[in-house]
């Protein structure tokens, strides 16, 4: 059962798309405060369990934290960051009593879990206009599902998004691209995609490929597809000032661009210098905006990914001229400098708050202040391309994923975890966002494998590509500057052909979990709480997930570590896939185990009575033979395969 509260006028998000009656302002849980601004408490039970959050750091369950939803561009993301990539309010409470609670509120928010006293909630935001929805139900997945009946049905990306891709930031040219292609066709390791980061635009500026590049773009767009591999180009949130540029003078002249107070278009420096920001709230802007990804998808492109729209900036004219302002006393080479100044007023340019309160929107003819519904931009983005993409090509599914986003988002596509770092504790924080992430609905996701930020190095990378195998979305991505990634720079290549090769052998598992989960409002990634809620040792596990209704994952996050200890909740199979191609299963009892997991390995729990069906490995997607296909674990189990005729 599902009870709206509504408070002041809040702005229609258009996250939930149920309409549901107003229940009035006091839930059966908790206490509301409603003054300077809201703010909404609980005491928990010493043993409750605090689920959700979405893209959030830290645990499985988030008690003891301080969380803020504001959709952040902080590639450090370490232990002690409260703001990440996306704002997603949806918790549940699972204890003394059970509840979900979504937040519909698309200004900074902040969820302290048993922070500032370890047993209490506090869920506050400045502002007092929002919709709260509480869920009762049966089960931490029950109210889940509840949840997600009624904010729509998540987004399904083409099969071919579901094989492997390359990345990395600094693929310029084509001969770039070429050899990526080659590197991984000649040493046969499966491949799907490669992304073009925004070296491919000219002079970064969106829908552009730069022509002394890529000469013939249709042309090499085809050559790629004929080698079965699909070129999936970023689309940044800034629209490059440039007389001459004609999104930039379209932009300008419809008034498609957030403004000032003055009615003047702000100025927002990003990857290609000043630019100006789409109106993604305005509709009219969102689909003059979205229409223009079809000058690429004319040139035979069928995905892209959408970034730095948190929005994120570098700096503004305002702030520029503030801090210029500030160090001008300190100029003269004799003017002592005060500790912290240079480096703190520089640092705290990018992503100002300041700047957020600069610029308007303008809904409906009423100018709303970006700080007012910052969470929604990286939305309304993704949006604004999923809605032209159904009017370019109807029908037809494209790989979209965002990096900024918020609860009704998941419609039109998915999203990375955004810019991590080659580090261990990265490689389990993105095990640990699978299932928060699938509560809100965002089923298509994955982190950026071996790490975005620092050095990988080839352990780390087989191990992050292991966890890898079972994520929707599965891509190496690396940052411009860092050590080359790409799966065939390091020692003993069939290693990677063989890890990624599982990849491709658990497709039709992969595929149907996804689409079950998506088609019937499920999980796909699952805390094991959910599954066994009465086992308090189950309750405990944060670095173990239960994938479909079938299996178990438990991969391996420490480096030097030649196996991991598992908790088993009940007797399962223990399944490996050798570097040989074979297959070895072991029948476990309930309980604790040491796991034994060399870096060439793929392991996996099936569950007792289920099995799960497995192909041959291929190299791409399209060469996945379905008649190779047979059932691994109990041979009385019985799987449910969908596919494309199911949708
Ligand atoms: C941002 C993105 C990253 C990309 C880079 C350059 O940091 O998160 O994935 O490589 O911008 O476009």
């Amino acid at each position: 059962m599902i009870q709206k509260y509504v408070y002041g006028t809040p702005f229609n998000t258009e996250s939930v798309i149920a309409d549901i009656p107003c229940a009035g302002q006091s839930p059966a849980y908790g206490r509301i405060s409603v003054g300077q601004n809201f703010c909404f408490s609980y005491q928990m039970g010493k043993k409750d369990r605090i689920y959700g959050l979405g893209e959030a750091n830290r645990g499985i369950n988030k008690r003891g934290y301080q969380y803020t939803s504001f959709c952040s561009d902080d590639p450090n993301h370490t232990e002690s960051k409260r703001s990440l990539y996306g704002a997603h309010n949806f918790i549940v409470i699972c204890g003394d009593n059970t509840f979900g609670l979504y937040f519909d509120y698309p200004s900074a928010i902040t969820f302290d879990i048993g922070y500032s006293s370890p047993d209490l909630l506090t869920v506050s935001c400045e502002g007092t206009d929002l919709t709260l929805y509480v869920i009762d139900g049966e089960s931490a997945l029950d109210i889940t599902k509840q949840f997600r009946e009624i904010i729509g049905r998540s987004y399904i990306p083409p099969k071919f998004a579901f094989g492997f891709g390359q990345s990395r930031w600094g693929y310029a040219d084509e001969s770039d691209f070429q050899k990526v292609a080659d590197g991984y066709r000649n040493n046969h390791i499966p491949l799907d995609m490669i992304y073009m980061d925004i070296d491919y635009m000219k002079d970064y500026k969106d829908f552009t490929v730069d022509s002394d590049k890529f000469p013939d773009f249709h042309a090499f767009v085809e050559e790629m597809k004929s080698k079965k591999i699909h070129l999936i180009p970023i689309i940044d949130a800034g629209v490059k000032i440039e007389k001459g540029y004609d999104v930039y003078e379209e932009g300008c002249e419809k008034g498609y661009f957030c403004k000032r107070a003055d009615g003047s278009d702000f100025v927002g420096a990003v990857w290609p210098g000043r630019t100006h920001f789409p109106d993604m709230i305005n509709p009219e802007a969102r689909a003059w905006f979205g229409q223009k990804y079809e000058r690429l998808i004319s040139e035979g492109i069928d995905g892209f990914w959408n970034d730095m729209n948190e929005p994120a900036i570098f700096y503004s004219d305002e702030g520029l001229a503030e801090v210029r302002k500030a160090l001008r006393p300190y100029m003269d080479d004799d003017v002592e400098i005060p500790n912290f100044l240079l480096g703190d007023k520089v640092d705290a340019l990018a992503n100002s708050p300041e700047d957020y309160k600069r610029f308007y929107h303008n809904v409906n003819g009423k100018m709303i202040r970006h700080d007012k519904v910052h969470n929604l931009y990286g939305f309304n983005m993704t949006r604004a391309a999923s809605e032209a993409f159904e009017k370019i090509a109807p029908g037809k599914r494209f790989l979209m994923f965002s990096r900024s986003s918020y609860i009704g988002m998941h419609r039109y596509g998915g999203i990375w975890m955004g810019d991590n770092h080659s580090w261990w504790s990265h490689l389990l924080l993105n095990l640990k966002m699978l299932p928060s992430l699938n509560m809100c609905g965002f089923l298509y996701t994955g982190a950026d494998l071996g790490g975005f930020g620092s050095d990988t190095t080839r352990d780390l990378l087989l191990r992050w590509l292991a966890l890898g195998v079972f994520t929707p979305l599965m891509r190496n991505h690396a940052a411009l500057g860092t050590r080359e990634q790409e799966c065939y720079q390091f020692e003993d290549v069939e290693d990677f052909r063989h890890v990624i090769g599982v990849r491709y052998r658990l497709l039709p598992y992969i595929y149907s979990e996804y689409l079950k989960a998506a088609l019937n409002n499920d999980m796909m990634f699952k805390p094991l709480a959910f599954e066994y809620p009465d086992d308090e040792m189950a309750c405990q596990v944060e670095d173990q997930l239960m994938l479909g209704n079938e299996i178990m994952i438990a991969p391996v996050y420490t480096q030097n570590a030649d196996g991991r200890y598992v908790y088993l909740p009940e007797d399962m199979a223990c399944i490996r896939f050798l570097p040989d191609g074979t297959i070895a299963k072991e029948t476990l009892h309930a309980g604790h185990h040491y796991i034994k997991i060399a870096l060439n390995e793929v392991v996996f729990f099936i569950r007792s009575g289920k099995c799960i069906p497995v192909v041959d490995a291929a190299e791409s997607v399209d060469d996945i033979q379905m008649d190779t296909l047979q059932y691994i674990g109990d041979p009385e189990g019985n799987y449910l395969l969908y596919d494309d005729k199911n949708l």
